[in-house]
């Protein structure tokens, strides 16, 4: 399992960066458990230069810039250079600030060329009677998959987040047979993209309100690699309880 702690903006010291890089630590040495951090690029700098750990880095979010007059923008290269691994790209929350998928599949495009994996966040607003949101998730991805070369697409890790489910409680998150569901039209989509069956080892990630109390539901059976996790990451405490539920 790929456990993805997306730190958004809620960590802004570095005493507690520090305390949680030190919590993923402790955790990363179980079997079967890949952790990743995300932070705000600030502590990218403070905590991943010189990194042993078994903790894997990435950014939330990268430019679709390469370089360059870009005022603001934290590059691809520059991610890479601070030890990145991945790059998380299409976040709802950046898709609400005007993210298009062009820009996306651009940052995806620049994630890969720098050697790190794009976590591409995909996820319908609302589910609708008559499945329209199926439709949109068909759109998210093939709008990046069907610009990006053949080797290229299998470097790609997707976490379905559906935004209806972001930022609440374990009560509201998806219901794990909907998301075993997903989980398989997901793969579907891909298989149209992919060849042989790639699509069934390509790790597909969930996220929107993962806490200690559903991990486990989710995780078993679903079908799922890992989650993305919010909130519920920038807690030691609580992000020892989701990774010790699944582990
Ligand atoms: P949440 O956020 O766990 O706080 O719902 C998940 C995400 O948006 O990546």
């Amino acid at each position: 399992m790929l456990i993805v702690a997306n730190w958004k903006a809620y960590v802004e010291s570095p005493q507690k960066a520090k305390a949680l890089f030190a919590a993923a630590k402790r955790l990363s040495g179980k079997k079967g458990i890949e952790i990743a951090l995300a932070p705000a690029a600030p502590y990218l700098g403070l905590l991943a230069p010189g990194n042993r750990s078994k903790v894997a880095f990435g950014v939330q979010d990268i430019s679709d810039a390469t370089g360059g007059a870009a005022t603001g923008e934290v590059t691809a290269a520059t991610a890479r250079a601070f030890g990145a691994r991945y790059a998380i790209v299409g976040h709802s929350e950046r898709r609400a600030r005007g993210e298009s998928d062009a820009t996306i599949l651009a940052k995806a495009q620049h994630a890969l060329a720098q050697g790190m994996q794009p976590i591409l966040c995909i996820g319908e607003h609302e589910r609708d009677t008559d499945a329209q949101y199926l439709h949109f998730i068909r759109g998210q991805i093939t709008a990046i998959f069907s610009a990006l070369t053949p080797h290229e697409r299998l470097d790609v890790v997707i976490a379905y987040e559906p935004i209806w489910a972001i930022g609440r409680t374990a009560a509201d998150a998806i219901a794990p047979s909907d998301l075993t569901e997903m989980v398989l039209y997901i793969r579907k989509v891909l298989s149209d993209h992919v060849s042989g069956d790639a699509a069934t080892h390509m790790r597909v990630l969930y996220g929107g309100s993962v806490e200690p109390g559903n991990a486990r539901s989710l995780a078993s059976g679903s079908g799922i690699d890992g989650f993305l996790v919010g909130h519920a990451s920038t807690d030691p405490k609580e992000f020892a309880a989701l990774v010790n539920a699944v582990s």
